[in-house]
């Protein structure tokens, strides 16, 4: 009996090690939908699992999948495959969905940092590309499609009957190179006033001047100033300055603020003359956020969160108005629908925008300056009323409410220059590149409307929207432009932000005091065109990103929801030395000097003889090195280097001898200030 029953153990033991045994050597198919494909980045949406981009069924050139990964492009998916994987087969191909636009993408297959597969470039209506990759020994497999060299528009890709041949029974990990750490640099102020802000304030002579002192530091406060010219007076508790100057001229002032723990001082330059915005705008704009959904009540409660989070006192001043303020062409939204304009051609704003004037009151009188948004063409990009034929009562209806910043967005003007069909502005369509690109006609408009914007008897500042078409930079400053669009809408992905930022190099020597690049409006905090969510980007790309605004001394826009503001978006947006340097009084605009692989370094002059330089890491691999390539950042010389974010001194060079250890997360930025102690 003993016998039998070790018997029977024995040759169920090893019926079960065969099993076993056999298992983990036979072949096995993991297919790439059983991942976690949740870990994707990509340059729009959201990743998909066996449907496209558009949550439709994965099609090729008119071939249907049941299986697959549908991505837009630029697409990463990072998987562990430890060595287990024997080989990967797929097809790839850009979906149909898409028909009628021009997309373009490369997919790519990485093992352990090498290339081992590429499409080649494939379009619309290519077929369906098998991919057969033996991946023997790799560990780490990325699936990475590029925007095939014409920008990521419309690139709905797919990796469709995508799987693994394994050597046994496994499952793959996907990952996120890059972390999801929320960590927070910037320090809190001191209970000691600090004063805050633009060191310098361009206004015409006979506009109303409205600038507030800012400060952080414990209340109460009082603010007082000296050498102020004459016409102009401070309020001691807002530290507001109000007036009027008649005379052109450069004044010197000495600013105070003073609480119960101390007091501050520092020096401020007013500058009468024809030129404003003498330090790039910094405030608050709808779009991002609200898009169509923006109204009046939205509006004050962006304002008044504006003061309640503190950011009021870091420098934030503008609350701008989107489009959807005015009355739309066919919208099925009853409050967007209305009479456009009176008898005498004077814009009637929509059902939410009760009353202009006293909305901009009520932003005026909290210490903020409030700004609006129209369109040269008959429409707006949204379909609501432009200005077009009616450009001179638009200007006075703006000065006449008290606005002091316009957005002026291209769109449909491109249909105005080749001739209103039938003559009929109705039938007009939104959006339109048309004609942007010869010059004549792209100055046009934005002459007519910068002339009507001067010869108002107050100071808008004119933010020209085309996208960059015509090299903008070279003549938005002459048609009146305080700060011109250099690129197409931004999103709230990596990609977008990223193809952005690598763009602005060629227009950085026209930006100066007055007149800015405009890389677009700000996507941290909860941001999403109607549907507000997080931001898509990590906590480091979000570094990366204001980062590089300041260096690019770029108009700063927060587009988010600021109800809504948490500690880390607060924490990015009141470091009040990264915003120095975006406001830094001479108006430079930092570009990459120096690029070691992924490591792009940017630096910015300032006035006062220092630099800052941003080293920002655009790779999937941390960097540690030992800089030491001092000459080609344009630093000789003894320096001692700040940390910004930190508000720290960190290290003493001397760029003959010494180096500099740089520690940059991926997709993150280090941003320092080199200060000369010769
Ligand atoms: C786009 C513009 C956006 C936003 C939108 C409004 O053309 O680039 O920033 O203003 O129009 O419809």
């Amino acid at each position: 009996m003993m016998n039998i029953n070790k018997l029977t153990f024995v040759s169920i033991l090893i019926t079960v090690l065969n099993f076993v045994g056999s298992n983990s050597l036979s072949a096995q198919t993991v297919w790439l939908d059983e991942l976690d494909l949740s870990t994707a980045t990509q340059g729009y949406g959201v990743p998909m699992k066996n449907k496209s981009c558009d949550g439709k069924t994965l099609t090729i050139a008119g071939e249907t999948f049941d299986r697959g990964f549908g991505s837009h492009s630029e697409s990463l998916l990072t998987i562990l495959l430890e060595g287990n994987a024997k080989l990967f087969t797929a097809k790839v191909g850009i979906d149909d969905e898409v028909k009628g636009q021009r997309p373009a993408a490369e997919f790519i297959v990485n093992g352990d940092g090498k290339q081992l597969w590429a499409s080649g470039v494939m379009r619309l209506g290519d077929a369906a590309k098998p991919c057969t990759v033996k991946l023997d020994g790799v560990k780490k497999l990325e699936l990475l499609v590029t925007d095939g060299g014409n920008g990521n528009y419309y690139d709905h890709v797919d990796w469709v009957d995508a799987k693994f041949e394994t050597s046994g029974a496994t499952t793959f990990k996907t990952f996120n190179p890059v972390s999801s750490e929320v960590y927070i640099l910037t320090p809190k102020p001191a209970a000691e006033p600090k004063l805050t802000g633009a060191k310098v304030f361009g206004v015409r002579p006979g506009s109303p001047f409205q600038h507030l002192v800012t400060a952080t530091g414990d209340r109460p406060m009082t603010f007082s100033a000296k050498g102020l010219p004459k016409g102009l007076k401070i309020n001691k508790k807002t530290g507001l300055i109000t007036g009027v100057l008649t005379t052109k001229g450069s004044y010197k002032v000495t600013l105070f603020a003073k609480n119960a723990k101390g007091k501050a001082e520092r020096q401020f330059r007013i500058e009468c003359g024809d030129q404003i915005a003498l330090t790039p705008p910094m405030g608050w704009n709808s779009w991002n956020c609200f898009a169509q959904e923006v109204s009046a009540d939205k509006v004050k409660r962006a304002a008044n969160a504006m003061v309640s989070s503190g950011l009021i006192n870091h420098g934030w001043t503008y609350i701008n108005i989107d489009d959807f303020w005015e009355n739309h062409r066919d919208s099925k939204d009853p409050s967007l629908r209305g009479k456009l304009r009176d008898e005498a051609g004077y814009i009637i704003p929509n059902s939410r925008f009760v009353d202009m004037k006293l909305l901009a009151d009520y932003v005026h009188g909290l210490g903020l300056k409030i700004g609006l948004y129209s369109s040269p063409g008959p429409w707006t990009c949204g379909g609501s009323a432009g200005s077009f034929g009616y450009e001179k009562q638009d200007a006075e209806s703006y000065a006449k409410w008290g606005f002091d910043y316009l957005k002026y967005d291209w769109c449909s003007y491109g249909n105005v220059i080749n001739g209103l069909p039938e003559n009929d502005p109705y039938k007009v369509s939104s959006l339109s590149y048309n004609g942007g690109s010869e010059l004549e006609t792209a100055k046009k408009p934005f002459i007519e409307m910068g002339k009507l914007l001067r010869e108002q008897k107050r100071d808008i500042v004119f933010s020209v929207c085309q996208y960059g078409m015509s090299d903008v930079w070279k003549w938005g400053g002459s048609v009146g432009g305080n700060c011109w669009r250099t690129t197409n809408d931004i999103t709230d992905t990596w990609t977008s932000m990223k193809n952005i930022a690598l763009d602005q190099d060629r227009s950085a020597p026209y930006a100066k005091p007055g007149n800015w690049n405009d890389p677009d409006m700000l996507i941290v905090g909860h941001v999403g065109w109607g549907n507000p969510h997080p931001s898509k980007l990590k906590p480091d790309e979000q570094y990366m990103h204001i980062s590089l605004w300041s260096l690019f001394a770029a108009p700063l826009l927060i587009g988010c929801d600021m109800e809504k503001l948490d500690d880390f978006t607060l924490n990015l947006l009141t470091n009040d030395e990264v915003i120095e340097v975006n406001q830094d009084p001479l108006g430079k605009q930092a570009t990459c000097l120096h690029a070691i692989g992924d490591l792009r370094i940017y630096v910015k002059d300032l006035e006062d003889g220092s630099k800052a330089v941003g080293f920002c890491n655009f790779g999937l691999e941390k960097i540690n090195m030992a800089y030491a390539d001092f000459s080609k950042l344009g630093l000789n010389g003894q320096f001692v280097v700040r940390d910004l974010w930190r508000q720290k001194d960190i290290a003493n060079v001397n760029t003959q001898s010494g180096k500099l250890a740089i520690d940059v997360p991926v997709h993150g930025v280090l941003l320092y200030k080199f200060s000369s102690v010769n």
